[in-house]
């Protein structure tokens, strides 16, 4: 009985010494693990007379009892001391001056593909996508290119390696095989733009390698060149902001239209500065009537469909809305010019209209 009192006491001790939750551990295991004191001490218990045990089993039992509830109410003391001091040491200065964070800025040529399809999306047009690595036929023969037609040497094509497997695939030179993908894969009519990247070996202060172009294809019964004037009227009113802006065709050509136009529209030139809207004229795009080889290409019948295509310059008319001056620096991807050309994240695009920094 000496034994358990003094193990009692020895016990307590260390509980009360112990300083942090693993000096206390160490204690709980020394006592009540399982090769701890009291626990040593309960195996005893079967070793003993039934006499014995009638005093010894109960001293034993609230010995670990209160061991248990000792460590229990130390660890209590021991948190709610740590805790307190994490509240002084942490302690949140709120008025100190927040450390920048840095914000990202949507690129121009995003901002403006989410413009451009705003304004089409609301005259009912949806977004078509195709491969920038094309296959010869979309590019060109199926736009009424035939191999060694003149048009081939305009585009300056980037060709892939020859894999032996065939014709080599190039880079698209403009966004219209998607015109023949769209009509290949659905059926009539068709009011689709395909905003996207394309390729010519070209580069200068207005040219680079890769560029962006949008494409518009119109295709129904009976669509005729005023609803592409009227479409392409409402769009650079409407993209540009400019509410009386002048639009004109001018004859233009292209294998896969016919007739063929370039649209023009109103502009104001003063010294090197150029401004949309006014007496003067800048062209921005080319147009025309599908040609009826084109749709036959794409098994749509040109006796009972007819309409429009146009290909546009996306970089461009950035360039010309947000008046940036080099087209190289698009694609540079420095981060000054995209903070100062940029857009921010917040406004939302095409609705909001984003604010221009
Ligand atoms: N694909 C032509 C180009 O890149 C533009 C265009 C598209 C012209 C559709 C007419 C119709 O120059």
């Amino acid at each position: 009985m000496d034994d358990i009192a003094n193990l009692k006491q020895t016990l307590s001790d260390s509980i009360a010494a112990a300083e942090d939750q693993a000096a206390l551990e160490a204690v709980r295991v020394s006592a009540l693990g399982k090769k701890g004191q009291v626990t040593q001490l309960m195996k005893g218990l079967g070793g003993m007379s039934p006499e014995e045990r009638k005093t010894a089993g109960p001293a034993l039992n609230a010995l670990k009892d209160e061991i248990a509830t000792l460590l229990d109410s130390r660890k209590q003391a021991l948190e709610s001391v740590e805790m307190d001091l994490r509240l002084a040491t942490e302690r949140v200065d709120v008025s100190l001056t927040p450390r920048p964070e840095s914000e990202g800025f949507i690129h121009p040529v995003s901002q403006v593909i989410d413009e451009i399809t705003a304004v089409f999306g609301d005259m009912g047009f949806s977004v078509a996508e195709g491969p920038d690595i094309e296959q010869d036929f979309y590019n060109f023969t199926a736009l009424n290119i035939p191999p060694e037609h003149p048009a081939r040497q305009m585009h300056d094509t980037f060709y892939l390696n020859d894999t032996g497997e065939g014709e080599r695939m190039l880079l698209r030179t403009h966004t219209s095989p998607v015109q023949i993908r769209t009509m290949e894969n659905n059926k009539p009519p068709y009011r689709i733009i395909a905003p996207g990247r394309t390729y010519r070996c070209d580069s200068d202060m207005t040219h680079t390698p890769m560029f962006h172009q949008v494409e518009g294809l119109v295709i129904d019964r009976d669509i005729n060149m005023s609803h592409l004037k009227g479409c392409l009227q409402e769009f650079t009113r409407s993209f540009f902001d400019v509410a009386d802006l002048n639009v004109r065709f001018r004859p233009s050509y292209f294998p896969f239209t016919e007739p063929s136009a370039e649209l023009d529209i109103g502009c104001t030139r003063n010294g090197n500065s150029l401004t949309i809207g006014g007496d003067d004229w800048l062209e921005v795009l080319g147009c025309g009537m599908v040609h009826p080889k084109v749709l036959e290409y794409v098994g749509v019948d040109p006796n009972e469909w007819q309409g429009f295509a146009f290909g546009m310059g996306i970089d461009r008319i950035a360039m010309l809305k947000y008046g940036i001056p080099d087209l190289r620096a698009f694609f540079e991807s420095d981060l000054r010019w995209l903070r100062h050309y940029g857009f921010s994240a917040l406004d939302v695009p095409g609705l909001a209209g984003g604010l221009a920094r």
